[in-house]
């Protein structure tokens, strides 16, 4: 990789500090920037402008443990690079890295955005077409009424949770739940599982302590139900990635089905504590949208432009050497797509504070083959479960003032930490709770099958009352009831 000099990269940015400055701790040794500890996570968009400045559209940057990259900021230098496969590979393989000994894979955090897996992430070509294949079909097998109507009871069920209340946390008690609640079931989990695989899967991205527990019972969980889908199809992802005439493997399989809850919980999470923070917090917002002058889909792309859910995205590898936004990228040297810097660059958007009304080109969906297949689940879950918030809680508020709101960042994304709200008490919207679901499948034993939780994962062991409704034993899990 052809980094320039520090002292070339430091005359050219002219605004890095001074030796003994705090700040410094942000560039590496050889004057590439880090894009990870304090300068990265405190203000990721202010670093990409500095990194524009510096550099123009490519710049070299530095991944957790000094792992060199270059950060694609230009919107047409990120297009050209995710929509040129041939030279822009997506096997990760193609990595001088892994050669040169540059990471620790059984160390590294950054493994999980980088190492290779059997999925259509990290496959070109036919072998992404086939793969790719049988996702889109397993996706698109949903049509969007039907999809809503899901949205819509399970956000009236999680509505229900804490509408007497009077206040809320938003973040924790809407918008992380909805995305997984609507992933799981559109994989074709039993509802009856929910709860545990709702609780391990939001914990697998907290990086805790019970993060490898839980990213063994979510693995097990998926395994189950590859299984279970071998013996009894159903209108699910799951079986219609079996089905699909890819010819995809259980290990293939359960891998997808990994990959769509993981690539699809997040984000949408992110997207909808964005969009509901942009309009409790808008003035703008909110009148227009009380006044009809704007549409909740238009916000959500307006959040899609300005704070995109995956703000860099995993990564590209140059299968030769080339040049790219005046840079000298050699073979095997990592590119990760700035989504959020490209869709603010000046070329394409003169003017940032301009609305962008129905416009959907920006990048926060990537774009090139791999570009998003679940972009309308991810719209539809926002749009549809803030829809029914703001409907069944027409006066909620923010309940803390706008500069408290905090923020958590990483190389790859930010999530908003915590939306304390306030409305006027109401009751459920049915008087005997959630729709009842139906009964877990019985063994001959007559006993539903109860699979374990690994020791240390929460929620622990299933206890007793597992056939007590799955509404309020997720509520338990998360604390709320
Ligand atoms: C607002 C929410 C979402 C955002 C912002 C988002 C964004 C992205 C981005 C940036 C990529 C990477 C593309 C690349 O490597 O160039 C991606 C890939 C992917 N997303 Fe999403 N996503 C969202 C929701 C979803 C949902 C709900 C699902 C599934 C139901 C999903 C399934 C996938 C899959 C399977 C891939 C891999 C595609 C491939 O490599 O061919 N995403 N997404």
């Amino acid at each position: 990789m052809t980094f320039p000099p520090a002292e070339h990269a430091t005359a050219q940015a002219g605004r890095i500090p001074p030796p003994g400055c705090p700040a410094h701790a942000a560039t590496g040794t050889d004057g590439a920037t880090r894009l990870y500890g304090e300068a990265a996570a405190t203000d990721p968009m202010g670093l990409y402008e500095e990194l524009r400045a510096a550099h123009g559209p490519v710049a070299p940057v530095l991944l957790d443990g000094d792992v060199r990259a270059w950060l694609v900021l230009g919107y047409l230098e990120n297009r050209d690079v995710a929509s040129r496969p041939t030279q822009f590979s997506r096997d990760p393989r193609v990595w001088h890295g892994w050669r040169t000994g540059e990471i620790d894979p059984a160390t590294s955090p950054l493994m999980p955005m980088i190492g290779w897996r059997p999925d259509c992430v990290c496959a070109d070509g036919e072998e992404h077409q086939r793969l790719r294949g049988a996702v889109t079909a397993g996706l698109g097998q949903f049509d969007h009424r039907g999809v809503r109507r899901h949205i819509t009871r399970f956000a009236h069920q999680v509505i229900d949770g804490f509408c007497e209340k009077g206040e809320a946390e938003l973040v924790g008690q809407f918008t992380e739940h909805l995305p997984m609640l609507t992933l799981i079931h559109l994989l074709g989990m039993s509802d009856e599982d929910a709860p545990e695989l709702v609780h391990a899967a939001r914990d697998l991205f907290k990086a805790t302590e019970t993060s490898l527990a839980s990213n063994a019972f979510v693995l097990e969980s998926l395994e189950r139900l590859v299984t279970a889908k071998r013996a009894h199809p159903g209108h699910d992802i799951a079986s219609a990635l079996m089905a699909h005439p890819a010819g995809l493997t259980d290990e293939e399989v359960k891998h997808h089905l990994r990959l769509v809850l993981l690539a699809g919980y997040e984000t949408t999470a992110n997207l909808m504590s964005n969009v509901l923070r942009m309009v409790l917090t808008d003035p703008r917002f909110r009148g227009s949208l009380a006044g009809g002058q704007m549409t909740l889909p238009e916000a959500v792309e307006q959040v899609l432009w300005d704070e995109p859910p995956l703000m860099v995205c995993p990564a590209r590898w140059a299968n030769s050497d080339t040049t790219l936004g005046g840079q000298e990228i050699r073979t095997g040297d990592m590119l990760l797509l700035g989504l959020a810097a490209g869709n603010v660059d000046q070329a394409i958007r003169p003017d940032p504070a301009a609305p962008v009304h129905h416009n959907r080109a920006h990048l926060s969906f990537s774009a090139g083959t791999h570009e998003c297949p679940g972009q309308d689940i991810g719209r539809i879950i926002a749009d549809a479960g803030i829809d029914i918030l703001l409907t069944r809680l027409p006066d909620v508020v923010l309940s803390v003032p706008e500069e408290s709101l905090t923020w958590r960042s990483s190389t790859w994304a930010r999530h908003l930490t915590a939306l304390p709200v306030s409305f006027s008490p109401r009751p459920p919207r049915a008087d005997d709770g959630p729709a009842p679901l139906p009964a877990p499948p019985v063994q001959s034993d007559g006993v539903p099958p109860v699979p374990p939780m690994p020791p240390g994962a929460p929620g622990g062991a299933r206890r007793p009352e597992a056939r007590a409704s799955w509404w309020t034993r997720l509520k338990r899990l998360l604390g709320g009831g």
